[in-house]
């Protein structure tokens, strides 16, 4: 499958090396606003052709899909422009900014048999199944807590006066949108959608969340998710049974994971994940999504699963949203 990039910072590098890995997938051209920096990023991957006309890219018959990884607020025009010009479309996370948005999204590929899918990491490495089998060895679960804590690497730009797009509201990005998403992805995952969303963040002067909780009350149990951008967390995060606790390093990654059980005779501790590479963290979505684009129909049902719990997500994304203030420029939402 032939699929072009948009965006040349190092995740989409990072996307690359991951579809490499994947294998059955061509870096066929490259998108940039800026002929040089195309050609740069390029110059890369063997001088692929450089576009800086999105709507030629999308209307071009030398890709058969996309890659998108532009600032978050780009991603439902650029997701539409491409799956209405019969291309599928593997979009970074949050795919949307709004859960109509997304909706949207979902139908008009479901009505042009291709694939339009949330590059999620998380979902498509095998874990995922690890976390889900340990969960049964936990015993009754009554609290868990997920945490993605990362000082920014823009926080120094931004203290000395800058405007990076990862603390811009225009960009719809912050801290929910960047690294909170993957807590709320964990929770919904492992146990559900919540019955009850408590939530609260703090903000930058830009008007960016920069940090915040969200509390997820569930019939017999609760999951607290914590998340920063202007710290480093080395705690991780952690689900709690009577029977054993199971520790996760790395929620986006789902790496680091230790099981302890608790046994007559004290605690028995196995490792069950260890750290995994970046590239090789992608090429699980990389994997799936050159598998369900090969496939659409054969693959009806995973490609389903995996929209309904992205919508699911952007839902209560949008709740938290709501209840913790945070707001983007109102135009954001007039793209609907
Ligand atoms: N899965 C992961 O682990 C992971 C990690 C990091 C980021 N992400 C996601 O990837 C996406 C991009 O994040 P990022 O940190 O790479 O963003 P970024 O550096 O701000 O922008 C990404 C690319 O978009 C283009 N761009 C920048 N500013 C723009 C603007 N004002 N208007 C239009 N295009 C612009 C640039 O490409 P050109 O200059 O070449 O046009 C840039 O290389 C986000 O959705 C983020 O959530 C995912």
């Amino acid at each position: 499958m032939r699929f072009a990039t948009i965006g040349t910072s190092w995740i989409t590098d990072a996307f690359i090396e991951g579809a490499k890995i994947a294998g059955g997938l061509e870096l066929a051209a490259v998108y940039s606003r800026s002929e040089e920096t195309g050609k740069n990023f390029s110059a890369k991957y063997g001088n692929v052709p450089v576009f800086t006309d999105l709507e030629r890219l999308a209307k071009s018959d030398i890709i058969d899909a996309v890659y998108i990884a532009s600032p978050n607020v780009y991603h439902y025009p650029q997701s539409r422009l491409f799956l209405e010009n019969g291309k599928h479309v593997l979009c970074e996370k949050p795919a949307t900014v709004t859960p109509k948005q997304m909706e949207e999204l979902i139908e008009l590929a479901n009505k042009n048999n291709l694939v339009y899918m949330e590059a999620i990491m998380m979902r498509y490495l095998p874990a995922r199944k690890t976390v889900h089998q340990a969960l049964g060895k936990l015993g009754n679960i009554h609290t868990a807590r997920f945490d993605f804590s990362q000082l920014s690497s823009k926080y120094p730009e931004y203290k000395a006066g800058s405007l990076p797009n990862i603390f811009n509201p225009a960009m719809a990005t912050g801290c929910l949108m960047d690294l909170g998403i993957y807590c709320v992805y964990a929770a919904v995952d492992f146990f559900g959608h919540p019955k009850k969303i408590t939530a609260t963040s703090g903000f930058l002067k830009s008007g960016a969340d920069g940090y915040g909780t969200a509390i997820f009350d569930y019939d017999d149990k609760q999951v607290t998710l914590t998340y920063s951008k202007l710290g480093q967390s080395y705690l991780g995060s952690e689900i709690l049974g009577d029977k054993g606790t199971l520790k996760i390093n790395s929620i986006s990654r789902l790496s680091g994971i230790t099981l302890i059980e608790n046994t007559d005779s004290g605690q028995q501790t196995t490792q069950l994940v260890g750290d995994i590479p970046k590239p090789e963290l992608m090429s699980g979505e990389a994997a799936a999504f050159r598998k369900f684009a090969s496939n659409p129909d054969g693959f009806k049902g995973k490609i389903e699963e995996a929209a309904r719990q992205a919508l699911m997500v952007s839902e209560i994304m949008e709740k938290i949203r709501k209840m913790a203030g945070i707001n983007f420029p109102a135009e954001i939402s007039l793209i609907k």
